[in-house]
């Protein structure tokens, strides 16, 4: 009797949690509006995370897609409730175009990564108040006159990591290369002196961004808790660098701090400190991580394409003969590395360091038979039009080639997203990704460690050593 009392209870209470976010969140359509996308809400609260997560921690990420696609076919969109919002996964080309070109969506970042991240910042804000600040400081990161002053900066650096890592038995590549492009962002937002602490700073953002992709408990001890106060201690480091600057009068160099301190608004006033702060605060942390893992990517593609690797060598050993004793690389040396190129582009669409970006419907919008109502998040699925072989035959395999045979277009390949959120710092980091490959394969070899490591895909694709590697200098 107790058992079967037990059992029913049980049985209803599966039955009711299994609509109640349905039954929740599913608006009721008005006349004549298309269907929602095909697809299912999950559970309460989690939603379909226990799917996603299944996937990307089995080391099989592409299964969380197939999985809709098997069930509902190729129709690019589909629901679901994902990091606590329901959700439409834009998976096909034309879905994601939709998306990261209309104005009917915004940004859409889940809450707790706005809070890390600044409610000033990009993350935070929209319209013509994001516009007006990417437009002041994307010129001084991305320009070819930007880029061509950073040459040098990158250059130098790279050229002392190679000579310090190849005196050393091993080195971790990922952990060495993010402090690498933490350097050159950090000059680029402060200049050559800023008084920060690299080392403080460069562990503190190490916080935040695990905090970013942790779950959103503020509880002590919690990734989340650690990162929002290492995130506090930023704010105070860079205000005291603020301070210091305007006490010290005009600086003599532009860099983007010096520009959002000059800069008024239509009123005539200055930026607010805290607005200040954000907006350095997203460019650092969107600005290292995602380049020193791609750079470890393309290394380890080389190491397991020695073809691939031959050929970028003696591209790059061409090039390298053409310059003098005693000058270095340029942006024209860099225009020339035309196979080096396709290789980026390769490594940029099999890494997918960014799976997905993240938007918000701010109304009602229609697409292909379907309604995405007001509210709901959308997320353009980048990995799975990277990874769809109707878009990219044999999406597994890394091949260069494949872009001499069909090159990219727009929406096909979109490492650094699309539309007005565009990343503001793709040109800079192709730079890097261009200049530590070329130093590297013209004067050193490298040697994985631990060549089978396993791959994790949370909370970016990885090995799970950060590819150790040793590095010798070629004779
Ligand atoms: C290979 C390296 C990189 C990759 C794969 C990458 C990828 C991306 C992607 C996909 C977005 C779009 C997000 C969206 O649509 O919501 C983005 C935005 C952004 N990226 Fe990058 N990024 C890289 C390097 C950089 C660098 C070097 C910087 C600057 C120093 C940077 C700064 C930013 C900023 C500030 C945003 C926010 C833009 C906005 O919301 O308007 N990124 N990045």
């Amino acid at each position: 009797m107790i058992l079967g009392v037990a059992v029913v209870a049980v049985t209803a209470l599966l039955t009711f949690s299994s609509f109640f976010n349905k039954w929740y969140y599913e608006p009721v359509l008005k006349p004549g509006q298309p269907p929602l996308p095909p697809g299912s809400l999950g559970w309460p609260v989690f939603g379909n995370m226990a799917a996603f997560l299944r996937a990307f921690k089995s080391g099989r990420p592409d299964t969380f897609m197939a999985h809709y696609v098997a069930k509902y076919n190729r129709v690019g969109f589909y629901k679901a409730f994902l990091f606590w919002q329901p959700t439409v996964l834009a998976a096909t080309p034309e879905a994601c175009k939709f998306v990261l070109s209309k104005d009917s969506f915004e940004t859409g970042w889940p809450e707790s990564a706005v809070e890390l991240m600044g409610r000033n910042s990009f993350a935070g804000l929209t319209g013509e108040s994001h516009f007006k600040l990417r437009k002041l400081t994307e010129p001084a990161v991305n320009s070819p006159k930007a880029l061509e002053q950073y040459v040098p900066l990158i250059v130098n650096n790279i050229k002392a990591c190679l000579a310090r890592w190849s005196a050393q038995d091993k080195i971790v590549l990922l952990t060495e290369m993010r402090r690498f492009t933490f350097l050159t962002v950090l000059h680029i937002l402060y200049g050559k002196d800023s008084s920060l602490d690299v080392d403080e700073t460069f562990s503190l953002y190490y916080i935040v961004n695990q905090g970013i992709r942790a779950l959103p408990i503020n509880f002590p001890g919690t990734a989340y808790n650690k990162a929002l106060k290492a995130r506090r201690k930023l704010i105070k480091l860079i205000q005291d660098v603020i301070n210091q600057r305007r006490a010290s009068g005009k600086p003599q160099e532009t860099n983007i701090l010096s520009l959002l301190m000059d800069q008024l608004d239509d009123k005539g006033e200055a930026l607010e400190d805290a607005q200040i702060i954000d907006v350095l605060n997203m460019y650092m942390n969107a600005g290292h991580d995602s380049t020193a893992h791609v750079i470890m990517w393309l290394m380890i593609f080389l190491k397991r394409n020695p073809d691939v690797l031959e050929k970028v060598k003696t591209e790059q050993d061409g090039i390298a003969k053409c310059i003098s004793e005693g000058e270095m690389l340029n942006l024209s040396d860099i225009k020339r590395m035309r196979y080096l190129s396709s290789v980026v582009d390769e490594t940029l669409r099999l890494a997918n360091i960014s799976p997905m970006v993240f938007r918000r419907a701010l109304v009602d919008v229609e697409f292909n038979g379907f309604t995405i109502p007001k509210g709901w998040h959308a997320e353009a699925w980048l990995r799975q039009v990277h990874m769809d072989p109707h878009v990219h035959p044999d999406p597994e395999k890394f091949d260069p080639e494949r872009w001499e045979k069909y090159g990219a277009s727009p929406f096909t390949f979109m490492p650094f997203g699309m539309g007005n959120r565009t990343c503001p710092g793709n040109e800079l980091a192709k730079l890097q990704i261009f200049i530590v490959v070329h130093y590297f394969v013209t004067g050193y070899r490298w040697t994985a460690l631990n060549p089978n490591s396993k791959v994790s895909y949370l909370p970016h694709p990885r090995p799970r050593d950060f590819y150790s590697v040793r590095v010798s200098k070629l004779l």
